[in-house]
């Protein structure tokens, strides 16, 4: 697997911009913090971490092409990150790749990238940024149809699947990006 050096030399090389950058962050942190709520082992948390981060990877070649958003990934990606983390970055698109998710990795890569779209979102109208965000606001933003549209909120409760309440699943989140931040 990539050094984590070498994989934000590689989101460089892919022109990633601050915003997707940050996102990218975001993820990591978010997947880290659930492998961890797993008890996984430091292997599979570095792994989960890895994938995180570089979900994405192909977004700057595909944003005008979604149907291709995972797939081109997964060019990128073969050999330098084991099968099943390519798998559940292309099934993090499954809507558009047709790669349907399976596994608790596969959600959790779909539901936690989706959550900090979320979390940003809310942070940047709070004059605290993210302290003090609870999962209780959160939730009311979720049924805000109207703010941060493209955050689909079905994704965000695939936390479901790998066994997470949505009130845990936000608050590890939040915890994540916050610790992130600090
Ligand atoms: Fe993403």
């Amino acid at each position: 697997m990539l050094e984590r050096e070498d994989a934000l030399k590689l989101l460089a090389d892919e022109n990633f911009e601050p915003n997707l950058m940050q996102h990218a962050l975001a993820s990591e942190a978010v997947l880290e913090a659930l492998a961890r709520r797993f008890e996984l082992p430091e292997e599979e948390v570095k792994l989960w971490a890895m994938t995180g981060l570089l979900h994405d990877v192909d977004y700057p070649r595909t944003k005008d092409d979604p149907a291709r958003h995972g797939l081109e990934a997964e060019a990128i990606l073969t050999g330098k990150l084991p099968a099943e983390a390519v798998y559940a970055i292309k099934a993090h698109n499954g809507e558009c790749t047709g790669v349907q998710p399976e596994s608790r990795f596969d959600f959790a890569l779909r539901c936690g990238e989706t959550v900090t779209g979320l979390i940003s979102a809310a942070a940047l109208v709070r004059p605290n940024g993210l302290e003090g965000m609870e999962p209780k606001s959160l939730k009311k933003k979720m049924k805000d149809k109207a703010f941060a549209a493209s955050v689909n909120r079905e994704t965000i409760r695939e936390c479901e699947k790998i066994g997470l309440e949505l009130d845990e699943f936000l608050r590890i989140s939040i915890d994540a990006m916050r610790k992130m931040e600090s």
